[in-house]
């Protein structure tokens, strides 16, 4: 961990705390856009129910808290490793308590409006990323987390690339699941959802002077979604990996060979 904090550039941590604004931005939204009465075309999500507890609770989980995890380790390394490993795990372990929750009130709603279970593209996207995120958080734990069952270093070496690489893939995954669970509210909710109808040559083809016809809880729905993508952006542009420059000093020149520059070697990969 300490060789991916000494590769975070300036410009990665700023992202780092940008994506920790927008994700706190969204939480705020997604709060305020529940605890509006919803009269079915406004696109609010109508009060605090099993559903919109599902929603609030995973954008609470999945943005807010998955953010927070993700971070940690770009924006508050200077901590200290193992401080900075607690909030990473706390998070992603509060991030499941999220998921358990959301889970738990939207099946209970389904089964209150005898609705069928796993019926659209959300709930399937869904059920992939809670297994993604599961098993990342399990191993995690298990790796990183619990020192008295002695895992060798060379295995969590060798699966901290996985652990990296399925966190993002999970940070992908929620970012859409959470856009097809907006889609999903923002079309139900009313007889035609979110559309309008223009009625006039002027609404066709300018639809900024229509704007005010989109219920303005479709547009706040609409607005946590964009935010959550550019949250999503952020996080990878702090999250990726670019090639560093290694100081010359860091070389040194594999023996008996003419130094060709594809055969150096940095020292930490030697050591
Ligand atoms: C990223 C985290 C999320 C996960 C893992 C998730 C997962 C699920 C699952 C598994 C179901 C199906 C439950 C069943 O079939 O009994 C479901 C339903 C639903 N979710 Fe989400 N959800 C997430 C976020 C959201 C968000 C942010 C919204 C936004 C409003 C939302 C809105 C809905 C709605 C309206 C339903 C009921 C309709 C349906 O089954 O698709 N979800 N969700």
């Amino acid at each position: 961990m300490g060789e991916l904090v000494d590769q975070c550039t300036k410009s990665q941590k700023i992202a780092g705390l940008l994506s920790i604004i927008l994700s706190i931005i969204t939480t705020i939204l997604a709060f305020v856009w529940a605890s509006h009465d919803n009269d079915h075309y406004t696109g609010w999500l109508g009060g605090f129910n099993k559903c919109t507890i599902h929603a609030v609770v995973m954008i609470l989980g999945m943005c807010f808290c998955y953010t927070q995890a993700l971070m940690s380790f770009r924006v508050l390394h200077f901590l200290g490793h193992d401080l900075t490993k607690r909030i990473h795990a706390m998070f992603h372990t509060l991030t499941i308590g999220a998921i358990i929750t959301g889970l738990y009130n939207i099946i209970k709603w389904h089964n209150f409006k005898h609705y069928g279970h796993l019926s659209t593209m959300h709930s399937w996207l869904g059920i992939l990323l809670i297994l993604v995120y599961f098993q990342n958080w399990v191993l995690g734990i298990i790796s990183f987390g619990i020192q008295r069952l002695g895992i060798p270093i060379e295995w969590k070496k060798k699966y901290l690339p996985s652990h990296r690489f399925l966190g993002i893939v999970g940070l992908l995954l929620a970012t859409i699941v959470m856009q097809t669970g907006i889609a999903q509210k923002n079309w139900v909710d009313g007889t035609n959802g979110c559309m309008y109808t223009f009625n006039n040559y002027n609404e066709q083809n300018n639809p900024a002077s229509a704007y005010t016809k989109i219920g303005m809880g479709c547009r706040m729905g609409m607005g946590i979604g964009i935010l959550i993508i550019l949250n999503c952006i952020a996080a990878l542009y702090a999250l990726w990996q670019f090639p560093v420059e290694i100081p010359q000093t860091t070389y040194v020149k594999p023996a008996e060979k003419l130094p060709e520059i594809d055969e150096l070697l940095p020292v930490q990969e030697i050591l």
